[in-house]
Protein backbone atom coordinates (compact mmCIF):
# COMPACT_ATOMS: atom_id res chain seq x y z
CA UNK A 1 0.00 0.00 0.00
CA UNK A 2 1.16 3.38 -0.80
CA UNK A 3 1.44 6.12 1.90
CA UNK A 4 1.23 9.70 1.55
CA UNK A 5 2.60 12.71 3.67
CA UNK A 6 0.20 15.49 3.42
CA UNK A 7 1.22 18.86 4.88
CA UNK A 8 -0.97 21.60 5.16
CA UNK A 9 -1.91 24.27 7.63
CA UNK A 10 -5.39 24.23 6.48
CA UNK A 11 -7.30 21.22 8.84
CA UNK A 12 -10.20 21.51 6.23
CA UNK A 13 -8.23 21.00 2.92
CA UNK A 14 -6.32 17.85 5.31
CA UNK A 15 -9.24 16.69 7.01
CA UNK A 16 -10.31 16.77 2.72
CA UNK A 17 -7.50 15.42 1.45
CA UNK A 18 -7.01 12.71 4.20
CA UNK A 19 -11.04 11.11 3.69
CA UNK A 20 -10.42 11.39 -0.46
CA UNK A 21 -7.35 9.49 -0.35
CA UNK A 22 -8.25 7.20 1.81
CA UNK A 23 -11.42 6.41 -0.22
CA UNK A 24 -8.72 5.25 -2.81
CA UNK A 25 -6.87 3.20 -0.94
CA UNK A 26 -3.70 5.23 0.44
CA UNK A 27 -2.04 5.60 3.84
CA UNK A 28 -2.46 8.96 5.01
CA UNK A 29 -0.24 11.16 7.48
CA UNK A 30 -1.26 14.58 8.15
CA UNK A 31 1.29 17.45 8.97
CA UNK A 32 0.01 21.29 9.85
CA UNK A 33 3.62 22.77 9.18
CA UNK A 34 6.76 21.95 7.64
CA UNK A 35 9.01 21.35 10.47
CA UNK A 36 6.57 18.65 12.08
CA UNK A 37 6.71 17.76 8.38
CA UNK A 38 10.37 16.89 8.66
CA UNK A 39 10.02 15.11 11.53
CA UNK A 40 7.85 12.56 10.25
CA UNK A 41 9.33 12.30 7.24
CA UNK A 42 12.76 11.66 8.85
CA UNK A 43 11.42 8.63 10.69
CA UNK A 44 8.95 7.05 8.46
CA UNK A 45 9.17 6.61 4.68
CA UNK A 46 6.73 7.72 2.10
CA UNK A 47 6.06 7.43 -1.46
CA UNK A 48 4.17 10.44 -2.23
CA UNK A 49 4.18 14.24 -0.31
CA UNK A 50 1.34 16.75 -0.94
CA UNK A 51 2.81 20.01 0.61
CA UNK A 52 1.02 23.16 0.52
CA UNK A 53 3.52 26.24 -0.80
CA UNK A 54 2.71 28.45 2.13
CA UNK A 55 3.38 26.95 5.29
CA UNK A 56 4.54 29.02 9.02
CA UNK A 57 7.77 28.65 10.00
CA UNK A 58 9.75 27.14 7.00
CA UNK A 59 7.98 27.79 3.93
CA UNK A 60 7.14 24.82 0.80
CA UNK A 61 9.97 25.26 -1.09
CA UNK A 62 12.42 24.54 1.74
CA UNK A 63 10.95 21.53 3.05
CA UNK A 64 10.65 20.15 -0.68
CA UNK A 65 14.43 20.67 -0.60
CA UNK A 66 14.98 19.11 2.75
CA UNK A 67 12.82 16.20 1.91
CA UNK A 68 14.04 15.50 -1.85
CA UNK A 69 17.86 15.73 0.15
CA UNK A 70 16.31 12.91 2.30
CA UNK A 71 14.75 10.49 -0.44
CA UNK A 72 15.49 11.68 -3.85
CA UNK A 73 12.89 9.38 -5.36
CA UNK A 74 10.15 10.56 -3.27
CA UNK A 75 7.07 11.89 -4.67
CA UNK A 76 6.17 15.45 -4.50
CA UNK A 77 2.84 17.46 -5.30
CA UNK A 78 2.75 21.14 -4.67
CA UNK A 79 0.14 23.29 -4.01
CA UNK A 80 -0.67 26.62 -3.69
CA UNK A 81 -3.24 29.53 -3.40
CA UNK A 82 -1.01 31.45 -5.58
CA UNK A 83 0.16 30.82 -8.99
CA UNK A 84 3.02 32.28 -10.24
CA UNK A 85 5.48 30.64 -12.67
CA UNK A 86 8.57 32.06 -11.64
CA UNK A 87 7.82 29.85 -7.91
CA UNK A 88 6.57 26.67 -9.82
CA UNK A 89 9.68 26.42 -11.74
CA UNK A 90 11.76 26.74 -8.94
CA UNK A 91 9.86 23.40 -7.52
CA UNK A 92 10.08 21.85 -10.52
CA UNK A 93 13.76 22.73 -10.68
CA UNK A 94 13.89 21.05 -6.78
CA UNK A 95 12.07 17.64 -8.02
CA UNK A 96 8.39 18.57 -7.96
CA UNK A 97 6.81 16.17 -9.60
CA UNK A 98 4.19 18.77 -10.06
CA UNK A 99 2.54 22.09 -9.17
CA UNK A 100 -1.09 22.56 -8.66
CA UNK A 101 -3.41 25.43 -8.01
CA UNK A 102 -6.13 26.07 -4.58
CA UNK A 103 -9.09 25.72 -4.43
CA UNK A 104 -7.74 22.10 -4.57
CA UNK A 105 -9.73 19.80 -7.15
CA UNK A 106 -9.76 16.50 -5.78
CA UNK A 107 -10.02 14.50 -9.22
CA UNK A 108 -7.27 16.60 -10.42
CA UNK A 109 -5.32 15.35 -6.80
CA UNK A 110 -5.92 11.81 -7.49
CA UNK A 111 -5.14 11.75 -11.28
CA UNK A 112 -1.71 13.53 -10.44
CA UNK A 113 -1.31 10.93 -6.87
CA UNK A 114 -1.95 8.15 -9.35
CA UNK A 115 0.18 9.40 -12.10
CA UNK A 116 2.95 10.30 -9.49
CA UNK A 117 3.40 6.49 -8.15
CA UNK A 118 3.18 5.30 -11.28
CA UNK A 119 6.48 7.97 -12.28
CA UNK A 120 8.13 6.67 -9.77
CA UNK A 121 8.04 2.58 -9.92
CA UNK A 122 8.51 3.38 -13.72
CA UNK A 123 11.82 4.82 -12.87
CA UNK A 124 13.01 2.48 -10.58
CA UNK A 125 12.07 -0.18 -13.09
CA UNK A 126 14.39 1.57 -15.21
CA UNK A 127 17.14 1.65 -12.90
CA UNK A 128 17.06 -2.21 -12.16
CA UNK A 129 17.08 -2.22 -16.11
CA UNK A 130 19.88 0.02 -15.90
CA UNK A 131 21.85 -2.11 -13.52
CA UNK A 132 20.99 -5.63 -15.39
CA UNK A 133 22.41 -4.30 -18.87
CA UNK A 134 25.41 -2.81 -17.54
CA UNK A 135 26.03 -6.52 -16.60
CA UNK A 136 24.78 -8.01 -20.11
CA UNK A 137 26.83 -5.14 -21.61
CA UNK A 138 29.92 -5.60 -19.35
CA UNK A 139 29.62 -9.51 -21.35
CA UNK A 140 29.28 -11.14 -17.89
CA UNK A 141 26.06 -13.52 -18.45
CA UNK A 142 25.49 -15.45 -15.48
CA UNK A 143 23.70 -18.43 -16.79
CA UNK A 144 20.20 -19.32 -16.26
CA UNK A 145 20.64 -22.40 -13.56
CA UNK A 146 17.19 -23.66 -12.64
CA UNK A 147 17.38 -26.72 -14.59
CA UNK A 148 19.22 -29.50 -12.30
CA UNK A 149 21.52 -30.55 -15.45
CA UNK A 150 22.67 -26.14 -15.64
CA UNK A 151 23.11 -26.45 -11.31
CA UNK A 152 25.61 -29.25 -11.92
CA UNK A 153 27.28 -27.35 -14.32
CA UNK A 154 27.47 -24.05 -12.28
CA UNK A 155 28.48 -26.33 -9.14
CA UNK A 156 31.48 -27.54 -10.98
CA UNK A 157 32.46 -24.25 -12.09
CA UNK A 158 32.51 -23.15 -8.35
CA UNK A 159 34.85 -26.15 -7.21
CA UNK A 160 37.28 -25.61 -10.16
CA UNK A 161 37.18 -21.23 -10.83
CA UNK A 162 39.65 -20.83 -7.75
CA UNK A 163 42.11 -23.15 -9.29
CA UNK A 164 44.37 -23.07 -12.58
CA UNK A 165 43.19 -26.53 -13.76
CA UNK A 166 42.93 -26.22 -17.41
CA UNK A 167 39.43 -27.12 -18.22
CA UNK A 168 37.83 -28.89 -21.22
CA UNK A 169 33.99 -27.65 -21.85
CA UNK A 170 31.95 -29.78 -24.23
CA UNK A 171 28.68 -29.34 -25.80
CA UNK A 172 26.65 -28.64 -28.96
CA UNK A 173 26.68 -25.58 -30.72
CA UNK A 174 24.81 -22.50 -29.13
CA UNK A 175 24.75 -24.77 -25.91
CA UNK A 176 27.06 -21.69 -24.21
CA UNK A 177 30.19 -22.88 -23.60
CA UNK A 178 31.53 -19.31 -24.43
CA UNK A 179 29.40 -17.83 -21.64
CA UNK A 180 30.92 -20.52 -19.50
CA UNK A 181 34.19 -20.14 -20.54
CA UNK A 182 33.93 -15.91 -19.42
CA UNK A 183 32.34 -16.58 -16.42
CA UNK A 184 34.84 -19.34 -15.06
CA UNK A 185 37.78 -16.53 -15.72
CA UNK A 186 35.32 -13.97 -14.10
CA UNK A 187 34.70 -15.92 -11.16
CA UNK A 188 38.81 -16.80 -10.64
CA UNK A 189 41.84 -14.97 -8.98
CA UNK A 190 42.45 -14.06 -12.25
CA UNK A 191 39.75 -12.24 -13.31
CA UNK A 192 41.41 -8.21 -13.24
CA UNK A 193 43.64 -9.72 -15.76
CA UNK A 194 43.06 -10.67 -19.82
CA UNK A 195 40.60 -13.38 -20.78
CA UNK A 196 42.10 -13.62 -24.61
CA UNK A 197 39.80 -16.12 -27.30
CA UNK A 198 41.43 -18.18 -29.74
CA UNK A 199 39.27 -19.79 -32.31
CA UNK A 200 41.63 -22.34 -33.80
CA UNK A 201 39.03 -22.78 -36.53
CA UNK A 202 39.13 -19.53 -38.11
CA UNK A 203 43.27 -19.21 -38.19
CA UNK A 204 45.01 -20.07 -41.38
CA UNK A 205 47.10 -22.41 -41.41
CA UNK A 206 50.34 -20.89 -42.14
CA UNK A 207 49.59 -17.86 -39.57
CA UNK A 208 48.85 -19.79 -36.41
CA UNK A 209 51.95 -20.21 -34.90
CA UNK A 210 52.66 -16.18 -35.31
CA UNK A 211 48.94 -15.64 -34.19
CA UNK A 212 49.69 -17.60 -31.07
CA UNK A 213 53.31 -17.18 -29.95
CA UNK A 214 54.09 -14.01 -31.71
CA UNK A 215 56.95 -13.14 -33.82
CA UNK A 216 60.10 -11.11 -33.97
CA UNK A 217 60.06 -8.40 -36.67
CA UNK A 218 61.88 -10.01 -39.85
CA UNK A 219 61.24 -13.25 -38.72
CA UNK A 220 59.86 -14.28 -42.17
CA UNK A 221 58.69 -11.91 -45.06
CA UNK A 222 56.15 -9.68 -44.13
CA UNK A 223 57.29 -9.82 -40.61
CA UNK A 224 57.86 -5.83 -40.42
CA UNK A 225 57.24 -5.48 -36.55
CA UNK A 226 57.33 -6.96 -33.09
CA UNK A 227 54.54 -9.47 -32.60
CA UNK A 228 52.71 -10.08 -29.30
CA UNK A 229 51.00 -13.38 -29.50
CA UNK A 230 48.24 -14.60 -27.66
CA UNK A 231 49.81 -16.44 -25.00
CA UNK A 232 51.52 -13.49 -23.85
CA UNK A 233 48.53 -11.25 -24.20
CA UNK A 234 47.12 -13.71 -21.81
CA UNK A 235 49.59 -13.88 -19.25
CA UNK A 236 48.75 -13.92 -15.65
CA UNK A 237 45.23 -14.11 -17.36
CA UNK A 238 42.84 -17.07 -19.34
CA UNK A 239 44.03 -18.33 -22.64
CA UNK A 240 40.79 -19.42 -24.24
CA UNK A 241 41.32 -21.78 -26.95
CA UNK A 242 37.72 -21.93 -28.57
CA UNK A 243 37.59 -25.20 -31.24
CA UNK A 244 40.50 -27.06 -29.95
CA UNK A 245 39.17 -29.64 -32.30
CA UNK A 246 40.06 -27.93 -35.28
CA UNK A 247 43.97 -28.09 -34.60
CA UNK A 248 46.00 -29.57 -37.31
CA UNK A 249 47.70 -32.40 -35.55
CA UNK A 250 51.37 -30.61 -35.96
CA UNK A 251 49.77 -27.47 -34.08
CA UNK A 252 48.63 -30.02 -31.34
CA UNK A 253 52.38 -30.64 -31.15
CA UNK A 254 53.67 -27.50 -30.95
CA UNK A 255 50.73 -26.57 -28.37
CA UNK A 256 51.46 -28.91 -25.97
CA UNK A 257 55.30 -28.30 -25.56
CA UNK A 258 54.40 -24.66 -24.52
CA UNK A 259 51.89 -26.13 -22.49
CA UNK A 260 54.42 -28.31 -20.63
CA UNK A 261 56.91 -26.15 -20.88
CA UNK A 262 55.22 -23.26 -19.87
CA UNK A 263 57.70 -20.98 -21.78
CA UNK A 264 56.95 -19.48 -25.45
CA UNK A 265 59.19 -17.96 -27.86
CA UNK A 266 58.64 -15.71 -30.42
CA UNK A 267 58.98 -16.93 -33.72
CA UNK A 268 62.79 -16.07 -34.64
CA UNK A 269 63.55 -14.75 -31.58
CA UNK A 270 65.83 -16.32 -29.21
CA UNK A 271 64.22 -15.32 -26.08
CA UNK A 272 61.70 -17.47 -24.27
CA UNK A 273 59.72 -16.39 -21.83
CA UNK A 274 57.75 -17.59 -18.60
CA UNK A 275 54.30 -18.68 -18.61
CA UNK A 276 51.90 -18.12 -16.15
CA UNK A 277 48.37 -18.69 -17.56
CA UNK A 278 45.15 -20.44 -17.00
CA UNK A 279 43.66 -22.84 -20.28
CA UNK A 280 40.56 -23.37 -20.42
CA UNK A 281 39.80 -25.44 -24.08
CA UNK A 282 36.30 -25.40 -25.81
CA UNK A 283 34.58 -28.20 -28.44
CA UNK A 284 31.28 -29.05 -29.97
CA UNK A 285 32.79 -32.67 -30.19
CA UNK A 286 33.40 -35.28 -28.32
CA UNK A 287 37.36 -35.03 -27.54
CA UNK A 288 37.96 -38.43 -26.08
CA UNK A 289 36.13 -39.55 -29.42
CA UNK A 290 38.32 -37.31 -31.29
CA UNK A 291 41.60 -39.39 -29.69
CA UNK A 292 40.14 -42.37 -30.66
CA UNK A 293 40.03 -41.53 -33.92
CA UNK A 294 43.34 -40.46 -34.66
CA UNK A 295 42.58 -36.32 -34.82
CA UNK A 296 43.40 -35.32 -31.52
CA UNK A 297 46.81 -36.19 -29.70
CA UNK A 298 46.20 -38.20 -26.52
CA UNK A 299 48.80 -36.40 -24.41
CA UNK A 300 47.52 -33.15 -25.18
CA UNK A 301 43.56 -34.35 -24.36
CA UNK A 302 45.18 -36.05 -20.60
CA UNK A 303 46.99 -32.37 -20.03
CA UNK A 304 44.04 -30.50 -20.80
CA UNK A 305 41.73 -32.48 -18.68
CA UNK A 306 42.18 -31.70 -15.62
CA UNK A 307 38.69 -31.22 -15.45
CA UNK A 308 35.51 -31.60 -17.85
CA UNK A 309 32.45 -29.52 -18.56
CA UNK A 310 29.73 -30.90 -20.32
CA UNK A 311 27.66 -28.67 -21.37
CA UNK A 312 23.60 -29.90 -21.85
CA UNK A 313 21.36 -29.64 -24.57
CA UNK A 314 18.62 -26.49 -23.79
CA UNK A 315 15.78 -29.32 -24.62
CA UNK A 316 16.96 -30.92 -21.46
CA UNK A 317 16.87 -28.02 -19.64
CA UNK A 318 13.43 -26.46 -20.36
CA UNK A 319 13.40 -25.39 -16.78
CA UNK A 320 15.90 -22.61 -17.98
CA UNK A 321 13.65 -20.93 -20.66
CA UNK A 322 11.76 -17.88 -18.66
CA UNK A 323 15.29 -16.88 -17.43
CA UNK A 324 17.20 -17.00 -20.73
CA UNK A 325 14.28 -14.97 -22.67
CA UNK A 326 14.32 -12.47 -19.88
CA UNK A 327 18.20 -12.36 -20.49
CA UNK A 328 17.22 -11.43 -24.12
CA UNK A 329 14.50 -9.08 -23.58
CA UNK A 330 16.59 -7.29 -21.43
CA UNK A 331 19.14 -6.99 -24.56
CA UNK A 332 16.38 -6.31 -26.77
CA UNK A 333 15.36 -2.98 -24.84
CA UNK A 334 18.50 -1.70 -25.15
CA UNK A 335 18.96 -2.60 -29.06
CA UNK A 336 15.39 -1.94 -29.78
CA UNK A 337 14.21 0.15 -27.14
CA UNK A 338 11.59 -2.30 -26.98
CA UNK A 339 9.93 -2.17 -23.58
CA UNK A 340 8.83 -6.16 -23.45
CA UNK A 341 8.75 -8.16 -20.07
CA UNK A 342 7.53 -11.41 -20.76
CA UNK A 343 6.15 -13.99 -22.40
CA UNK A 344 2.40 -15.17 -22.74
CA UNK A 345 1.19 -18.23 -21.59
CA UNK A 346 0.72 -19.91 -25.32
CA UNK A 347 4.18 -18.38 -26.29
CA UNK A 348 6.11 -20.35 -23.54
CA UNK A 349 4.22 -23.39 -24.29
CA UNK A 350 5.37 -23.14 -27.63
CA UNK A 351 9.18 -22.66 -26.30
CA UNK A 352 8.60 -25.47 -23.37
CA UNK A 353 7.25 -28.14 -26.90
CA UNK A 354 10.30 -26.97 -29.05
CA UNK A 355 13.47 -29.13 -29.56
CA UNK A 356 15.81 -26.19 -30.17
CA UNK A 357 18.30 -28.00 -32.61
CA UNK A 358 20.63 -24.26 -32.20
CA UNK A 359 20.39 -24.37 -28.34
CA UNK A 360 20.76 -20.94 -26.27
CA UNK A 361 21.91 -19.22 -29.35
CA UNK A 362 18.51 -20.29 -31.22
CA UNK A 363 16.07 -19.12 -28.31
CA UNK A 364 18.18 -15.84 -28.68
CA UNK A 365 17.35 -15.75 -32.13
CA UNK A 366 13.87 -16.54 -31.72
CA UNK A 367 13.32 -14.13 -28.90
CA UNK A 368 15.29 -11.27 -31.01
CA UNK A 369 12.84 -11.47 -33.68
CA UNK A 370 9.65 -12.42 -31.64
CA UNK A 371 10.84 -9.18 -30.11
CA UNK A 372 11.18 -6.97 -33.28
CA UNK A 373 7.59 -7.83 -34.39
CA UNK A 374 5.82 -7.50 -30.98
CA UNK A 375 3.95 -4.73 -30.03
CA UNK A 376 2.32 -5.42 -26.24
CA UNK A 377 4.01 -5.97 -23.31
CA UNK A 378 4.37 -9.59 -23.32
CA UNK A 379 5.36 -11.84 -26.35
CA UNK A 380 2.38 -13.39 -27.74
CA UNK A 381 2.50 -17.43 -29.63
CA UNK A 382 2.35 -15.39 -32.72
CA UNK A 383 5.00 -13.29 -32.75
CA UNK A 384 6.79 -16.78 -32.54
CA UNK A 385 8.48 -18.42 -35.23
CA UNK A 386 9.90 -21.95 -35.25
CA UNK A 387 11.56 -23.64 -38.31
CA UNK A 388 9.58 -26.50 -37.92
CA UNK A 389 6.41 -26.77 -34.77
CA UNK A 390 5.41 -30.50 -35.47
CA UNK A 391 8.17 -33.01 -36.64
CA UNK A 392 6.17 -35.53 -39.72
CA UNK A 393 7.98 -38.19 -39.08
CA UNK A 394 9.39 -40.66 -37.21
CA UNK A 395 13.14 -40.00 -37.96
CA UNK A 396 12.90 -36.27 -36.52
CA UNK A 397 11.80 -37.59 -34.08
CA UNK A 398 15.59 -39.38 -33.34
CA UNK A 399 19.01 -37.89 -33.40
CA UNK A 400 20.16 -40.24 -35.20
CA UNK A 401 23.16 -39.38 -34.70
CA UNK A 402 23.67 -39.34 -31.25
CA UNK A 403 22.50 -43.55 -31.18
CA UNK A 404 24.52 -44.32 -34.00
CA UNK A 405 27.24 -43.16 -31.63
CA UNK A 406 26.05 -44.60 -28.87
CA UNK A 407 25.91 -47.59 -30.60
CA UNK A 408 29.10 -47.52 -31.70
CA UNK A 409 30.88 -46.61 -28.97
CA UNK A 410 29.01 -49.29 -27.29
CA UNK A 411 27.62 -47.53 -24.82
CA UNK A 412 24.65 -49.25 -25.40
CA UNK A 413 23.03 -52.25 -26.89
CA UNK A 414 20.49 -52.09 -29.32
CA UNK A 415 17.38 -53.59 -26.79
CA UNK A 416 18.68 -50.47 -24.69
CA UNK A 417 18.51 -48.00 -27.56
CA UNK A 418 14.98 -49.28 -28.69
CA UNK A 419 13.62 -48.85 -25.72
CA UNK A 420 15.27 -45.14 -25.50
CA UNK A 421 13.51 -44.27 -28.84
CA UNK A 422 10.28 -45.63 -28.31
CA UNK A 423 10.37 -43.50 -25.01
CA UNK A 424 11.04 -40.42 -26.22
CA UNK A 425 8.68 -40.98 -29.37
CA UNK A 426 5.91 -41.61 -26.16
CA UNK A 427 6.84 -38.83 -24.37
CA UNK A 428 6.54 -36.68 -27.81
CA UNK A 429 3.35 -37.92 -28.24
CA UNK A 430 2.19 -37.57 -24.77
CA UNK A 431 3.16 -33.75 -24.59
CA UNK A 432 1.49 -33.29 -27.81
CA UNK A 433 -2.06 -34.67 -26.56
CA UNK A 434 -1.61 -33.10 -23.21
CA UNK A 435 -1.24 -29.77 -25.13
CA UNK A 436 -4.23 -30.36 -27.43
CA UNK A 437 -6.34 -31.00 -23.91
CA UNK A 438 -5.14 -27.65 -22.37
CA UNK A 439 -3.14 -30.23 -19.94
CA UNK A 440 -6.11 -31.94 -18.47
CA UNK A 441 -4.39 -35.26 -17.56
CA UNK A 442 -7.68 -36.78 -17.00
CA UNK A 443 -8.67 -36.03 -20.95
CA UNK A 444 -4.84 -37.16 -21.83
CA UNK A 445 -5.21 -40.28 -20.16
CA UNK A 446 -8.14 -41.34 -21.48
CA UNK A 447 -7.19 -40.17 -25.50
CA UNK A 448 -3.97 -42.00 -24.50
CA UNK A 449 -5.92 -45.24 -23.55
CA UNK A 450 -3.78 -45.17 -19.94
CA UNK A 451 -4.88 -44.75 -16.93
CA UNK A 452 -3.59 -41.48 -14.92
CA UNK A 453 -0.82 -43.27 -12.69
CA UNK A 454 0.68 -44.13 -15.55
CA UNK A 455 0.09 -41.23 -17.36
CA UNK A 456 1.60 -39.18 -14.05
CA UNK A 457 5.17 -41.92 -14.63
CA UNK A 458 5.54 -41.25 -18.30
CA UNK A 459 5.40 -37.90 -17.73
CA UNK A 460 8.10 -37.50 -15.66
N1 LIG B 1 23.29 -18.89 -19.91
C1 LIG B 1 23.19 -18.00 -20.86
N2 LIG B 1 22.64 -16.81 -20.61
C2 LIG B 1 22.51 -15.91 -21.59
N3 LIG B 1 22.91 -16.09 -22.85
C3 LIG B 1 23.47 -17.25 -23.14
C4 LIG B 1 23.63 -18.27 -22.17
N4 LIG B 1 24.20 -19.33 -22.78
C5 LIG B 1 24.38 -18.99 -24.05
N5 LIG B 1 23.94 -17.75 -24.29
C6 LIG B 1 23.95 -17.03 -25.55
O1 LIG B 1 23.79 -17.98 -26.60
C7 LIG B 1 24.69 -17.72 -27.65
C8 LIG B 1 25.62 -18.90 -27.83
O2 LIG B 1 26.46 -19.03 -26.69
P1 LIG B 1 28.01 -19.41 -26.85
O3 LIG B 1 28.63 -18.61 -27.91
O4 LIG B 1 28.62 -19.38 -25.49
O5 LIG B 1 27.80 -20.92 -27.33
P2 LIG B 1 28.88 -21.97 -27.80
O6 LIG B 1 28.57 -23.22 -27.05
O7 LIG B 1 30.23 -21.38 -27.65
O8 LIG B 1 28.48 -22.16 -29.33
P3 LIG B 1 29.42 -22.59 -30.59
O9 LIG B 1 29.80 -24.02 -30.36
O10 LIG B 1 28.52 -22.46 -31.76
O11 LIG B 1 30.58 -21.66 -30.58
C9 LIG B 1 25.40 -16.44 -27.29
O12 LIG B 1 24.71 -15.36 -27.88
C10 LIG B 1 25.29 -16.36 -25.79
O13 LIG B 1 25.32 -15.06 -25.32
MG1 LIG C 1 31.66 -20.91 -29.09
Amino acid sequence: MYSILVVDDNVNLLKLLKMTLEKEGYLVTLADNGLKALEIAASTSFDLVILDMRLPGLNGMEVLEKLKQMDKDLVVIMITAFANIQTSVEAMKLGAFNYLIKPVNVDEMILNVTKGLENKELKAEIRDLKHKLTRVRSGLVVPAAESPLMKQVLKKVGLIAETDYSVIIQGKSGTGKEVIAKLIHSVSHRKYHPFVTVDCGAIPEQLFESEIFGHRKGAFTGANRNQKGKFEAANSGTLFLDEITNLSLNHQAKLLRAIQEKRVQRIGDERSFKLNIRLLVASNRDILEEVHNGNFREDLYHRLNEFLITLPLLKDRKEDISALVEVFLQEADLELGKKITGLSYDALQLLLHYHFPGNVRELRQIIRKAALVSEGRNIEASAINLPETEPQNLNHYLDNEDYLQKIISADLSLKQISGEISASVEKNIINQVLEKVNYNKTKAARILGIDRTTLYQKMK
